[in-house]
């Protein structure tokens, strides 16, 4: 089939699979988990070179936290060690960093570095990257409209809109999900409301410039109608007589 969409300005990515990926050889999953951040850097380098404008990914869930506590700790270790290890690298690349998620339940380390890498990549253009950690779509929503009606503001959706966490975004045009589930877990449910979703069963170690550029065809060919008939988008639309 001929491309009918222009490549996706913003691509979110639910990074799951990497326990499975550790347990079948045998590892620890904290070690998938750090075979994650890898593929989370050649994603990063891929989007980039296909000029793709925001990635956002899904890094830590609000429903984490409910994984074993040795589990948890090494993953908050890992974002520790990856602040101060990878901005430098992200910084070169021209990447912007945002941490979207609820904050007040990080330690004042995590949120101190947070804060750090932002600040660090404010002037970057080349890519947004969105990293939501501690986030939940729920804590999202609600979270908007409790700013919202803290400031004597109306809800609609567009106060909605800019009041939530990737207000400095347009909505994912593509949200890719791997490690072969096919939920959202919690992952942008408001602004999934027009996304193209993609499921790929590769698990997120795995998931190489390959599978992405797989998902970025299925996009292409991808009729996104918005609410309207088919030959509407195509343009052969005819008002039928009266
Ligand atoms: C996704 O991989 C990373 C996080 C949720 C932090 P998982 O750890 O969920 O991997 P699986 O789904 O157990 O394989
Ligand atoms: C979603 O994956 C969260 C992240 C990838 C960070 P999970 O592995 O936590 O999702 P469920 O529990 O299988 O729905
Ligand atoms: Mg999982």
């Amino acid at each position: 089939m001929e491309p009918t969409n222009a490549p996706p300005a913003h691509v979110a990515i639910v990074m799951d699979g990497n326990g499975r990926w550790a347990a079948s050889r045998l590892l620890p999953r904290i070690v998938g988990h750090k075979r994650g951040i890898d593929g989370l850097k050649r994603i990063v380098k891929a989007c980039v070179v296909r000029k793709i404008q925001v990635l956002t990914v899904f890094a830590f869930s609000s429903e984490n936290w409910n994984r074993p506590a040795d589990e948890v700790s090494g993953l908050m270790d890992l974002m520790a060690m990856a602040l101060s290890k990878e901005v430098a690298q992200l910084q070169q690349e021209g990447v912007r960093l945002y941490f979207v998620g609820n904050r007040a339940g990080l330690s004042p380390a995590i949120r101190a570095g947070l804060e750090q890498a932002e600040a660090r990549t404010a002037s970057n253009t080349t890519l947004v990257l969105n990293v939501c950690f501690n986030y939940g779509g729920k804590w999202d929503i609600a979270n908007a409209a409790a700013q919202l009606a803290a400031q004597g503001m109306a809800i609609t959706e567009e106060s909605m809109e800019g009041a939530m966490a990737l207000s400095h975004c347009a909505e994912p045009d593509l949200i890719i999900r791997t490690g072969g589930e096919h939920r959202l877990s919690n992952f942008l449910l408001w602004q999934a409301a027009y996304a193209e979703l993609y499921f790929s069963p590769v698990l997120w170690p795995d998931f190489d410039d390959a599978a992405l550029d797989a998902a970025l065809l299925e996009y292409a060919v991808r009729e996104r109608r918005y609410g309207k008939t088919s030959a509407q988008i195509h343009g052969s639309f005819k008002r039928a007589k009266v």
